[in-house]
């Protein structure tokens, strides 16, 4: 098992809040990235039960669940629990110092100006207008630099937090001296991969096919999809540059070969939509059948993900007891 310690390689921080079933979009979003970074840095992946509590204080029943399959998860998708650390944010409670420490020195302006914090009291109400949920950037922050993690595989949506990120490190080491590197984002490209509507896609819209979803589910759901609407009959040609079945092809990485057949099959109306779907459905199932086996054998092993939770709980609190004593130090408490 790698030292975190003594290793001279920087570190990675990432995490995702424990709402519910993984999809196809972070299947072929934010998984691949995170897998592919185990490669050139010490990973730090962490379930964000603590940041799933701002919105979900009211509905935590099944957030221990939710945590547990979303380590099966990842592991099932190629993140590997002996070179990264997988860990509860919650277990290591110097998070929870630290964005206390970080509070006092971060005004209630810049939160305010945050673009997801006013959106999404739009979205979701008053309901939500916490202290916890005001300060969730400044909870992010902690989690990123208790580790001085330098590189930050994130979406789009989280590069305003990032750079709060960095404006709150500044005004750390502008007052207590440089403890924190800032930290950078890797912006993980999202995939143009819509939902089986044609909507974006959205777990919220239903319109989602989860890591885990049954095999039955997952073929039913792909023959429900929306096709060219041009082609009402087996006879009518269509165009497959509208059609998000073929873009899904394309997105399951379809041989070149048959990309061809089915375009030019679907131009002159040789191919049916329900033959180029089942076609679909084989291609995602070859795909999903051994992360779905892995993530049932990592289940069924009581005790299994627990542990290697429990493990990471302790490599990451070592580096983070370090950084966070170093940080009072700083501050002169
Ligand atoms: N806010 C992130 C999200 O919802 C999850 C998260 C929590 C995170 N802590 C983090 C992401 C630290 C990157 C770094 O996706
Ligand atoms: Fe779409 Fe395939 Fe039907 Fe063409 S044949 S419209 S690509 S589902």
């Amino acid at each position: 098992m790698p030292e975190t310690k003594l290793s001279p390689r920087e570190r990675v921080f990432s995490g995702m809040r424990p709402t519910g079933r993984l999809h196809l979009g972070h299947l072929l979003g934010a998984l691949p990235n995170w897998v592919r970074l185990q490669d050139e840095f010490d990973c730090f992946y962490c379930v964000a039960d603590l940041h799933a509590l701002t919105t979900r204080f009211d509905n935590t029943s099944h957030m221990k669940q939710d945590g547990i399959e979303m380590v099966a998860d990842w592991i099932a998708a190629g993140i590997d629990e002996d070179r990264s650390v997988i860990f509860r944010q919650s277990e290591v409670k110097e998070h929870s110092e630290l964005a206390l420490l970080l509070g006092m020195i971060v005004p209630v302006s810049w939160l305010e100006r945050v673009p997801s914090y006013k959106e999404q009291i739009g979205e979701l109400g008053q309901r939500i207008a916490t202290f916890g949920f005001l300060g969730y950037p400044v909870l992010q922050t902690a989690d990123i630099i208790l580790y001085k993690a330098r590189r930050v595989p994130v979406g789009e949506d989280q590069l305003s937090h990032l750079e709060l990120a960095r404006e709150i490190v500044r005004r750390f080491n502008g007052l207590y001296g440089p403890v924190f590197p800032q930290p950078r984002a890797i912006l993980t490209e999202t995939p143009r991969l819509l939902g089986l509507d044609g909507r974006k896609m959205s777990k919220s819209y239903g319109n989602t096919i989860d890591i885990a979803e049954a095999p039955e589910a997952v073929r039913s759901k792909v023959m429900s999809m929306f096709t060219d609407p041009a082609r009402q009959r087996l006879s009518d040609k269509g165009h497959p540059d509208r059609c998000n079945v073929f873009s899904y092809h394309r997105f399951f990485e379809a041989p070149a070969a048959e990309v061809d057949e089915i375009d030019k099959g679907c131009r002159a109306a040789t191919i049916g939509c329900t033959e180029c779907k089942a076609r679909l459905a084989d291609r995602i199932l070859a795909v999903l059948d051994p992360i779905r086996e892995k993530r049932e054998a990592l289940l069924a092993e009581p005790g299994r993900v627990e542990a290697i939770l429990e493990e990471g709980r302790s490599r990451a609190q070592a580096v983070a007891t370090e950084v966070l004593d170093e940080a009072c130090a700083a501050i002169g408490i």
